[in-house]
């Protein structure tokens, strides 16, 4: 009698004890699994941010400086093309940017066959700083042009190609 009452006893504890370290196990698990999955999906969201941004713009930009030569429009608000007759060759890229407001680029000379038309709208359009224009020039030859409002007090340059 006295050694069966204590095996009963014996195997009410272990049970108890058994079902608390399972419910700690349990908890335990949950809570540590939410944490890690709200850690990534921050992590996630900044790096997509980062890369939207300033990337995709900067490279277009430094494709457009393969140019060979670049000219300012109206440096410093002159009426003037600078540099004022370059050189390049046949094939090569020449950019202009805008460093003043309302000029344009007409075509006044050019080599037989070369189809260089200037900025768009002719001699009625201008365009503002901050504008950038660019041709290649696959023609041989001098060509000569001008800006419309402003040829009147010198405003014309050259490109040579070579
Ligand atoms: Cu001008």
């Amino acid at each position: 009698m006295t050694d069966d009452h204590t095996r009963r006893h014996v195997l009410r504890t272990a049970a108890v004890g058994g079902i608390g370290l399972a419910l700690a196990g349990c908890l335990g698990g949950d809570s540590s699994g939410t944490k890690t999955a709200a850690d990534d999906g921050d992590t996630g969201g900044g790096g997509e941010d980062t890369t939207a941004g300033g990337d995709s713009k900067e490279s277009g930009d430094g494709g457009g400086s393969d140019a060979a030569v670049t000219i300012e429009v109206g440096p410093g608000g002159q009426f003037s093309y600078k540099p004022e007759n370059p050189t390049v060759k046949t094939g090569e890229t020449v950019k202009w940017v805008w460093k003043s407001n309302q000029h344009n680029i007409v075509v006044s000379g050019q080599p037989d066959g070369a189809e260089w038309e200037g900025t768009k709208g002719g001699t009625s359009k201008l365009f503002d700083k901050g504008y950038t224009y660019t041709h290649t020039f696959d023609t041989a030859g001098t060509y000569e042009y001008y800006c419309s409002p402003h040829k009147s007090v010198g405003m014309k340059a050259k490109v040579t190609v070579e």
